[in-house]
């Protein structure tokens, strides 16, 4: 790399400490206020609930739909921030004595990804607090990184750069017009995106930082350890679809029959693959990002193994 691309790398860093600096939040004075989450109001909005593919549901089940899918949300993000963090920090092994701006940007994505953490372990719990009892969420978060940290550092950025750049699209869909929304968890959307931005920034010039290292054979080996990550992501979204209508069918207050009850996993299931997997591979700068690295034939397998989660 020549001088110029270095100093163009750094900026690009830089400006992500420029940013994070500016938007920076808490997440009692932001973000909670000393609200309450009410139960009259969806937690996610419909584009991500998808709540429309609920077809036996009334409308308040519909909203009991997205409530669950909230807390779900919230143990998600802190189940994946749990390795994201832990590989920030083993990439900011590489800067100790380089480039210090790029460390200054690296340590305070951990610093928030912590902060993350912390919120979405608060919303779990606030929500426990108005939600009937018998919610679960049973995946272990140290259990996860451990498995994905054991993938090449190529393959979790990967992985990573889809889940940071969905929370933007979560976002704009927490901003359209819906009375009926909870403001607490649109202000949860807001300030996370506003953060996640940086986060997503980051990743990109890592990803290409640790792909300009590899040679081809270990290339071809890590798009197949992505591969195996997305279908590790799908197996903890199937997992929760199961426990999340589990619970749905013993909370809603009524019988819920035989036929109906596998309709209702798998709309649970559609919603958190749309949610936590696709939402992210069809932004448009994952696909710029992504081709840019690796071959046609590369992402057509890729591809071929994405058209297998619908
Ligand atoms: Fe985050
Ligand atoms: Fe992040």
């Amino acid at each position: 790399m020549n001088a110029i691309d270095k100093i163009a790398i750094s900026n690009r860093y830089e400006r992500t400490i420029e940013t994070s600096k500016r938007v920076r939040w808490d997440i009692e004075k932001d973000v909670i206020r000393a609200r309450r989450f009410d139960t009259t109001h969806k937690f996610l909005p419909d584009g991500l609930s998808l709540v429309d593919g609920f077809t036996t549901l009334s409308s308040d089940e519909k909203r009991f739909v997205s409530q669950i899918q909230g807390r779900t949300y919230a143990n998600i993000f802190g189940l994946v921030e749990r390795f994201i963090n832990a590989k920030v920090l083993e990439l900011s092994h590489d800067h100790w004595f380089g480039d210090q701006v790029a460390l200054e940007a690296l340590v305070r994505f951990s610093n928030e990804e912590l902060k993350h953490q912390a919120l979405f372990r608060r919303i779990d719990a606030m929500i426990d607090d108005v939600l009937p009892g018998g919610y679960r969420f049973d995946i272990d978060p140290n259990g996860v990184a451990r498995a994905v940290l054991g993938k090449s550092t190529w393959a979790v950025l990967g992985l990573t750069l889809d889940i940071e750049l969905f929370t933007q699209l979560h976002y704009r869909q927490s901003i359209d017009p819906d009375a009926e929304l909870s403001e607490l968890f649109k202000d949860v959307f807001l300030y996370h995106w506003r953060e996640e931005s940086q986060h997503a920034i980051i990743d990109e010039l890592e990803w290409v930082r640790v792909d300009a290292a590899l040679t081809m054979e270990q290339r071809d080996r890590a798009v197949d350890e992505l591969i195996e990550l997305v279908a590790a992501v799908d197996g903890i979204v199937q997992a929760q679809a199961k426990a999340d209508a589990t619970y749905f069918a013993a909370a809603c207050g009524r019988a819920v029959g035989e036929a109906e009850a596998p309709m209702i996993e798998a709309a649970f299931l559609k919603a958190y693959r749309w949610q936590y997997i696709h939402s992210g591979v069809q932004h448009p700068q994952f696909g710029k990002v992504l081709s840019s690295l690796i071959t046609e034939k590369q992402g057509q397998r890729i591809q071929a193994a994405l058209a297998t989660l619908q």
